[in-house]
């Protein structure tokens, strides 16, 4: 099942538990090397998923992918893979996986993931994937594409990777579009901060970071699981970072970091994931009503 590489390895790297093939031929043109690097850094900081966090998770995410389009005979591939925990959520689903990411991430995957036989670690781009076009059954790219200049092209490129009636599944953040006039307001202000907190130097960013995430989120939550145990949950809803109402601390600190360390974000309303997957080429598009929103999967046609 698994193929070879398109192109050459600038070099192998024996980390702790598989090798780490580097590929550096990207053509930095719709690459942000800042954000790779700040990822690089912040897998480095938060990389202790516990298996049934990662399960509950995986959950949610992959709530719209059946059998037909993963399973054991399916070779998959996870493009900016990071830490490695979605690879490591399906890999006893699927055949065999590749996990692609540009940064030091790769390194972080290799630790979570442990020893394994069906798993492949790659460092490279969307730019430079290191194989043929129509390789692969499933390509996933989960909370990548929008950090990316060019998403549209940056997605064109996975797609084309998998195989005609093969599967694509992306998640995206999205744009608040259904939400009103305080959620836009927030994100506003949240966006003006993270311009000015992602240039900090990393040790002040994560700081910061730590900061905003016991002082802003975690009264905002606090409050929502309150609300939940007196009984109202719809309001508990209505409250901003509900997502995070069900979730530990250090996912809470991971995503604060996240958010505001990371100079470059695109937000995506419904309409426009649907449109960039039609212009990848896929079709039997789903764009999941449920959170974590847009998780979607399409099918690539001819
Ligand atoms: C928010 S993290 C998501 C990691 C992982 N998919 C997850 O959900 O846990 C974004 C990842 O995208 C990677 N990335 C950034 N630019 C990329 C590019 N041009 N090609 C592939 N991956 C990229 C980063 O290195 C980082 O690990």
């Amino acid at each position: 099942m698994k193929k070879n590489f398109n192109q050459s390895t600038t070099r192998i790297v024996s980390a702790g538990f598989n090798e780490i093939h580097c590929f550096d031929e990207s053509d930095g043109k719709n690459i942000d090397q800042s954000v790779v690097d700040s990822f690089g850094e912040e897998w480095a900081k938060f990389h202790e998923f516990d298996d049934i966090e990662i399960d509950r998770l995986g959950k949610m995410y992959f709530d719209i992918i059946n059998d037909k389009m993963v399973n054991k005979n399916t070779y998959a591939i996870d493009i900016g893979c990071g830490t490695g925990r979605w690879s490591k959520y399906l890999l006893d689903k699927v055949g065999f996986m590749e996990a692609v990411d540009p940064s030091d991430a790769v390194f972080v995957a290799d630790k979570l993931i442990g020893p394994a036989n069906n798993i492949r670690l790659s460092k490279a781009s969307t730019d430079n994937i290191p194989f043929n076009d129509e390789t692969f059954d499933f390509a996933m790219s989960v909370g990548v594409l929008h950090h990316i200049p060019d998403t549209q092209k940056a997605m064109n490129d996975c797609v084309k990777k998998v195989k005609t009636g093969g599967y694509f599944y992306v998640y995206l953040y999205y744009d608040l579009e259904n939400k009103g006039f305080i959620f836009k307001t927030i994100l506003k202000i949240v966006t003006a901060m993270r311009k000015l907190i992602s240039s900090l130097p990393a040790i002040i960013k994560k700081i910061v970071c730590d900061f905003i995430a016991v002082s802003v989120y975690m009264p905002v939550i606090l409050t929502g699981r309150l609300l939940i145990n007196l009984g109202l949950s719809k309001m508990a809803n209505k409250l901003p970072l509900n997502m995070y109402q069900n979730q530990p601390f250090y996912i809470i600190r991971n995503d604060a970091l996240d958010r505001f360390g990371t100079s470059l974000e695109q937000r995506f309303s419904r309409r426009e994931v649907q449109s960039m997957m039609e212009n990848a080429g896929l079709s039997e598009i789903i764009i999941a009503t449920t959170l974590p929103y847009w998780h979607a999967v399409g099918k690539r046609e001819k």
